[in-house]
């Protein structure tokens, strides 16, 4: 039972939670109509102290598709924040209005420190550099949905692993299926965190490190492309240097399998060409997709309204 659950990294909820979420987003998919106007009544607050396209339209769109409302900012300079109030009184109040929060906040932590001022559920969308388990959500149930399982495969992370908080989270909830190798392709500079690799060593996932996308690319079931983090960097110069280390394109797709499946959480910069957009295995705007359905599942698990 999810009512009354928040989710602040995908490791929250079990295995068996998890498959229950994506079986139902396939429902919903399926069916337009399963959950209308199941929500009604229900408020959700979005508090967003980072820009978002995906994950806040996504959240907003399944609950206005399950009927519910939503209230919130997409700014912080338009909340109390800028008057300096602090994030567990905003949280507080939001608590006070809404019957669950999805946060999207810079420093690492804010999602657990939230859900402890909370009393309705708090949904992580993004903490920094940590994690982001709805993006995880939607990355397995894209993979389920394109593959009919998750398993058997070879993972392939490309670009800023150092602070992509997707990767993060996908790469310790991969830990958790079967027969997972996983291939991380990045810069010295933009390394995997030992704690996600410490991680898989504790689950005895098979995993190897690389800067070669064109070595990496032709033994990868799914390359999971990422983009270099420019809001994350200190220093300007190091962002310009690194920015295009990788760019996925016709030449590289066609060193690959004929079913791999690329991924890319959004927004992309440069890392993959327009150029592979048309290619079917291109499958990141679907993926953005499958994040509405997924979420949507959740929210009407976490409400109890099923
Ligand atoms: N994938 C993702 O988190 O996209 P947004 O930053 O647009 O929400």
């Amino acid at each position: 039972m999810l009512k009354g659950r928040s989710l602040i990294e995908p490791a929250d909820f079990s295995l068996e939670e998890t498959d229950g979420l994506f079986a139902l987003a396939e429902k919903i998919e399926s069916d337009e109509q399963y959950l209308r106007e199941s929500c009604r009544g229900k408020l959700l607050a979005t508090l967003f102290f980072e820009p978002s396209t995906r994950t806040r339209l996504s959240f907003e769109a399944a609950m206005l598709r399950l009927g519910g409302s939503c209230l919130g900012f997409a700014d912080p300079g338009s909340s109390s924040a800028v008057k300096g109030e602090s994030l567990a009184d905003t949280v507080r109040m939001a608590a006070s209005y809404a019957d669950a929060i999805v946060m999207r906040n810079p420093k690492e932590g804010a999602a657990l420190l939230a859900s402890n001022y909370s009393a309705v559920p708090v949904i992580n969308a993004g903490d920094g550099g940590h994690h982001h388990p709805t993006q995880t959500l939607t990355d397995l149930l894209t993979i389920r949905r394109l593959r009919g399982d998750i398993k058997n495969i070879t993972v392939g992370f490309c670009g800023d692993l150092k602070f992509g908080r997707t990767v993060h989270s996908l790469a310790k909830a991969l830990a958790r299926y079967e027969k997972i190798t996983i291939i991380f392709i990045s810069p010295e500079e933009l390394i995997i965190p030992e704690y996600i690799t410490r991680h898989l060593q504790k689950h005895n996932i098979e995993f190897t490190e690389t800067r070669s996308l064109e070595e990496a690319i032709p033994q990868l079931d799914v390359l999971y492309m990422t983009r270099v983090q420019k809001e994350r960097f200190f220093n300007e110069e190091d962002y310009i240097r690194l920015k295009d280390t990788y760019v996925l394109n016709k030449e590289k797709m066609a060193l690959s399998k004929n079913d791999l499946i690329i991924l890319h959480p959004l927004p992309r910069v440069n890392e993959i060409a327009v150029e592979v957009d048309g290619d079917p295995r291109a499958a990141y705007f679907k993926q953005a997709k499958y994040g509405m359905y997924v979420r949507m599942a959740l929210l009407a698990s976490i409400l109890g309204v099923l």
